[in-house]
């Protein structure tokens, strides 16, 4: 298990000084139009992946009057190994570009500790990027799981971008031979081939588990269908891809096959789903693959993982979000999850509320909501 059980922020967007204790389970986040709801899991975005989701530029993040921002939280964690610990969390950043994370008072580098201690999904208007996006994007969302499932993925990761980074500027010289490349071809091959195993085994898990999701929100009756692109050709192994590639490869300065160009070919009724999906349809599709995710990140490591959901009714029905909230309930995960109305927002977890809570957001300020004998169903 992990979650939040507290979160601060200072001068982040409007949200100047906020400080709540968050449930280990549903937390509600109301409240109208740019009162600062998905300025909130940006922040906890800002603990569990060291950046944004929304921007990339630090600069747009803080408070327009600061210099810079901070998030501080608790970060309950239980496993096995471990046992139980609260594990203070502090991330801040200048207006400046300059940064630091701490965790249990240590400054670190590398944001992916973050992502290991908490593993967050997030479902928000950048989702549909994994459908009308880029490869990039479906890239990201099959690595997120075997960044998780699979430990020695981020390493692997790491030396095949560094290798592809000295076989690309190699090939930007003059006069470069086949045999001046064959040290970096071996590299390059010996990782492709682990990365590449890893990833079919991981999606071939997801799309079983993604057929048992799907047809609850009613994404079966689209006809999905999936496959794994490993990112060279399917009829060569990669020395042969790499081999072919050579002449190409020197004219154009990079290497044109390989893991980095893996991707997920989304189709539906045969068609790319990007071009027959409704909206809502699409966000239907988002859902059940991200419920799957969890799912098996849950099967994999026991743990549990933590939902960013920005405005929960956004192009879903209600039959949707009753599903959505129904699986979300059964995953036992953290949720933060915002909307303008309360009501919306409130009535479709189960019966027993007590591990509801709600909070009002105006203005930039956070209000932890009591709720009513009535609200609870008691
Ligand atoms: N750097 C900043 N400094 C101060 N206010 C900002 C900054 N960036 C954005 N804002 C304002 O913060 C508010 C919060 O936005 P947001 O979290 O997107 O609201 P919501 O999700 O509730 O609609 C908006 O009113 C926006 O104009
Ligand atoms: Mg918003």
């Amino acid at each position: 298990m992990s979650f939040l059980k507290t979160l601060s922020i200072q001068h982040l967007r409007n949200l100047n000084e906020v400080s709540i204790e968050l449930s280990h389970k549903i937390n509600i986040f109301y409240g109208d139009n740019g009162s600062g709801k998905t300025s909130i899991l940006e922040a906890v975005a800002l603990v569990g992946l060291g950046r944004s989701f929304r921007s990339h530029k630090t600069r747009s993040l803080v408070n327009h009057q600061q210099t810079q921002l901070t998030v501080f939280t608790h970060l309950d964690v239980s496993d096995i190994d471990v046992g139980s610990a609260s594990i203070p969390v502090g991330v801040q950043k200048s207006r400046n570009g300059t940064g630091a994370i701490r965790v249990s008072g240590e400054t670190i580098r590398s944001a992916a500790i973050l992502a290991k201690q908490l593993p967050l999904l997030i479902i928000n208007a950048g989702s549909f990027q994994l459908i009308e996006g880029s490869p990039v994007q479906r890239r990201q969302f099959l690595d997120w799981l075997v960044f998780h499932v699979k430990p020695e993925f981020a390493e692997l990761w790491r030396a095949l971008q560094k290798a592809l980074k000295q076989r690309n500027s190699l090939l930007r010289r003059d006069k470069i031979t086949r045999s001046d490349i064959k040290p970096w071809d071996h590299e390059l091959v010996r990782l492709s081939q682990v990365i590449d195993s890893f990833r079919s085994e991981v999606f071939l898990s997801l799309i079983s588990c993604f057929e048992r999701c799907g047809q609850e929100f009613a994404v079966d009756q689209l006809n999905i269908d999936m496959e794994y692109y490993r990112g060279w050709d399917k009829d060569l192994s990669i020395e042969a891809a790499l081999e072919n590639d050579f002449e190409r490869d020197c004219r154009d300065g990079y290497t044109h096959q390989g893991p980095q160009r893996a991707d997920i070919k989304i189709k539906s009724k045969s068609k790319p789903a990007v071009d027959v999906l409704s909206r809502g349809q699409e966000k239907s599709l988002i859902c059940a693959l991200t419920i799957a995710q969890a799912h098996l990140y849950q099967q994999s490591t026991s743990g549990n993982c933590v939902f960013l959901i920005d405005d929960l009714a956004a192009e879903l029905d209600k039959q949707h979000i009753e599903t959505l909230t129904k699986w979300l309930t059964e995953l036992n995960a953290q949720v933060l999850v915002t909307g303008v109305n309360k009501e919306e927002l409130f009535s479709p977890w189960n019966k027993d509320k007590t591990d509801v809570a709600v909070f009002h957001v105006k203005h930039g300020e956070v209000e932890s909501v009591e709720l009513l004998a009535a609200e609870l169903g008691q």
